[in-house]
């Protein structure tokens, strides 16, 4: 029986398996298509304990994190969500230009060049060489490194300590915890804060959004486990608020010496304790729906081509490969994917080996049907492709139910 990551527990249970699944941002080169590509399980387990929702089958960073295709500065809705938070940090936190800004998983340094205009230090700390190396040549200096404890006495050594540590979409793919909670406690000044964005576990139960389940995120959180891990360090909620991000998030402002949680907090841990988050009861009816949304996909697509309908797919995030490949679409439903993210084009999607285009191709060969993996994204690509929908196109969008619009 495996452990708890979080309170050590032999208390987990598994509530919803996804079957062995390639590794969701991996995506294949031609040469690669010929070679065995490796499997993982992925099975979602909660803990009757601390009632972490959490993986077992731990993929270790350094396979996932080194090398990265992913790039926040592709998607103009996290540009404009990242450019708001920035002046929204420096203005309730009053950051002046002394002050500094660290950035823990900082990607392509998009978040950190938000803070330019305010003049405040930036540093970015990224384990993805390929990315790191994008930043600083972008000009937003950027450590190539995982973020420890050590690496923050470093920082905070050389530097001084952080009045901002900002862990964006980053939260849910630590395995050490307390390592993490330890290195940044140790960079923050002590009025400092660390800014905690991480998709919300109600929202991902609510739209049945379990394609967000890849061996990256090795957590699903809900506001209750992290007081309690936060609380093991003597830090304290003060800001926690929703956002629409990936399909619905938390961003959760810390401190550190602070013992009292923010009033919000409540409201937070009474809505997770009205849904029962504390049982496991939800989370096996959220399997539930994960089963009818892949039967009534595959349905609906195998319709469409059955009537002599050509289908594409919109995006290739990482999300679209477990759902791709949990719903076994192939090449044989989905003709082409398209994404803006250069280092996937020409590629083939993990597991599923579909072809992956510039957006280009959508214009140019534009299919009967396009099923919206970015579906997080789904109001901006509707809007951008209003010429596609009035020549007659349909989109799919896949979440919380498959839908044709
Ligand atoms: P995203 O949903 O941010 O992340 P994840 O990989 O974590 O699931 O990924 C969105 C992908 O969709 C990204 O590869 C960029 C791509 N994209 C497009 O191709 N066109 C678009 O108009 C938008 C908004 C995104
Ligand atoms: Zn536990």
């Amino acid at each position: 029986m495996p452990h708890c990551r979080v309170c050590q527990h032999e208390t987990l249970e598994r509530f919803l398996s996804l079957g062995p699944t390639p590794l969701a941002n991996r995506f294949l080169n031609r040469e690669q298509l010929e070679e065995t590509e490796p499997y993982f399980p992925l099975d979602v387990y909660f803990c009757n304990t601390c009632c972490l929702v959490q993986l077992v089958d731990i993929v270790p960073a350094q396979v996932l994190f080194r090398e990265y295709p992913y790039l926040t500065g592709v998607s103009s809705p996290m540009k404009t969500h990242f450019a708001a938070l920035a002046e929204e940090i420096v203005q309730e936190y009053h950051l002046d230009p002394g002050s500094l800004v660290v950035d823990i998983g900082s990607n392509d340094g998009t978040l950190l060049s938000s803070f330019r205009q305010f003049g405040t230090r930036t540093l970015g700390v990224e384990p993805a060489a390929n990315i790191a190396a994008l930043a600083n040549t972008a000009g937003v200096q950027t450590i190539n490194q995982f973020f420890t404890p050590a690496l923050a006495e470093d920082i905070a050594r050389t530097m001084g300590p952080a009045k901002a540590v900002l862990a964006t979409n980053v939260f849910a793919h630590v395995h050490d915890l307390d390592s993490f909670l330890q290195g940044a406690s140790e960079l923050l000044s002590a009025d400092g804060v660390l800014v905690i964005e991480v998709p919300y576990l109600v929202d991902m139960l609510d739209n049945t959004e379990f394609d967000t389940i890849y061996h990256e995120h090795v957590s699903y959180f809900a506001v209750r486990p992290i007081v309690a891990i936060l609380t093991r360090f003597g830090m304290g909620i003060v800001g926690l608020t929703r956002i629409r991000v990936h399909g619905g998030s938390i961003r959760v402002v810390v401190q550190k010496s602070r013992t009292q949680q923010a009033r919000v907090v409540d409201r937070f841990l009474t809505l997770e304790a009205e849904r029962g988050l504390s049982f496991v009861r939800p989370y096996h009816e959220f399997a539930q729906r994960v089963h009818s949304v892949k039967d009534e996909l595959i349905e609906l697509l195998r319709n469409l081509k059955a009537q002599g309908l050509r289908i594409a797919g919109y995006g290739a995030p990482a999300k679209g490969n477990t759902l791709l490949n949990f719903c076994k679409v192939g090449p044989d439903l989905l003709e082409y994917l398209i994404d803006t993210t250069p280092a996937k084009q020409g590629r083939f999607s993990p597991g599923m080996h579909i072809p992956i285009y510039p957006e280009q191709r959508f214009h140019l060969e534009p299919p009967d049907y396009a099923l919206i993996l970015a579906w997080n994204y789904a109001d901006e690509i509707l809007e951008k492709e209003t010429a596609y929908r009035q020549r007659g196109g349909g989109f799919i969008i896949p979440i919380p139910r498959p839908i044709v619009v």
